[in-house]
């Protein structure tokens, strides 16, 4: 048996660790692994190298990916996939690991329909995949944005300033919410829990009215122009406010503990699952275990995730 190994769409600290996993739990059981450089894009340019078990010695503690990883507008078009699919039969792959994020699993979902056996690992900082409590990265991430607030709520607090953090998620919440809930603001927007400018502006006021001056606001990325948020608090209060932006910090840095584990956990996972002939599965973790399910089922739980933001609303 012969498998290969992309990593698509945005990069995520522990996806080396994923990657080491496949590798060494493959060669475990016999199996071959090829390594597809630059995600889609490697599939349809033929960009397959061999990988034995030294060359992913050592990776795991290592953000981004040995494997690269690309964005591949030529992929979504029926053709692209067409000669996806070429390079895998003439590589004679017979299953395939993706990781990456949603846009990646909807790819995968199209190519498993082309016939190719393939299973996803869910790779992204957004945590935006509600099939999964954790995707890999996200913890890491998390503790990058707190590690960078802690920063800002030092210089916040000597001058006795707020600042509007605005953080990645694309259109997901949860690295806002998360940052809020392990202390690190005190006001917090997101796409599930979305405050217009007025609400913000009550709330810093109160805060502020109760001699509270240096203040957090987290801000999930691509909901409002940050700077008209700025100017639009500083007008209405008369005071002067700070904002950043965290940008691309956020996605690199070793990977947590956890995220290494958790990728770890995933990497044995899907190799099982190959070996049991499954093909159209995603491999998660829900509730402390490693799960499956199919591509199917992705989209009816998303239920999960507006519960959890209603039960952690209250702790903020
Ligand atoms: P992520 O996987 O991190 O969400 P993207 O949304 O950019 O990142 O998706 C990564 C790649 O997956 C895209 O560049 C494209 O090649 C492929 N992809 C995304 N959406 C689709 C789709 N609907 N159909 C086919 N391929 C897709
Ligand atoms: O999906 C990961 C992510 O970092 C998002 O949080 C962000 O919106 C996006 O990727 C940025 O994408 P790009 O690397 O194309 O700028």
């Amino acid at each position: 048996m012969k498998i290969g190994i992309l990593t698509s769409g945005g990069d995520a600290p522990g996806m080396n660790a994923a990657i080491r996993a496949v590798v060494k739990s493959a060669i475990h059981n016999g199996i071959e692994v090829m390594g597809i450089k630059h995600g889609y894009k490697g599939l349809i340019n033929e960009e397959l190298v061999p990988l034995v078990s030294s060359d992913v010695d050592g990776i795991s503690e290592k953000g981004g990916t040995i494997l690269k990883t690309a964005r591949c507008p030529e992929f979504m078009e029926e053709q692209g996939r067409k000669k996806a699919l070429e390079t895998l039969k003439k590589f004679e792959i017979d299953g395939l690991v993706v990781i990456g994020g949603d846009g990646s699993f909807q790819g995968a979902e199209k190519l498993e329909k082309l016939g190719v056996k393939v299973i996803g690992l869910p790779g992204t900082i957004d945590n935006d995949l509600a099939y999964t409590d954790y995707c890999i990265g996200f913890d890491t991430t998390l503790n990058t944005v707190l590690e960078c607030i802690a920063k800002i709520k030092d210089t916040d607090s000597s001058h006795e300033k707020t600042t509007i953090v605005e953080v990645m998620g694309r259109y997901c919440g949860d690295l806002a919410l998360y940052s809020a809930l392990a202390g690190g603001g005190e006001i917090i927007s997101t796409p599930e829990m979305k405050l217009d400018f007025h609400t913000i502006c009550t709330k810093l006021s109160e805060n502020i009215g109760k001699g509270k001056n240096d203040n957090i606001i987290i801000i999930t990325e691509r909901m409002y122009d940050i700077e008209e948020l700025q100017k639009y608090l500083e007008e209405k209060l008369n005071i002067s406010i700070r904002s950043t932006v965290l940008g691309f910090v956020q996605r690199g840095g070793n990977p947590s503990a956890f995220d290494r584990v958790l990728a770890g956990k995933m990497g044995i996972k899907a190799v099982e699952l190959l070996m049991k002939d499954s093909s159209g599965r995603f491999v998660g973790i829900r509730d402390n275990k490693i799960i499956d399910v199919d591509f199917s089922s992705i989209n009816n739980i998303n239920d999960n995730k507006q519960k959890e933001y209603d039960l952690l609303k209250e702790l903020l």
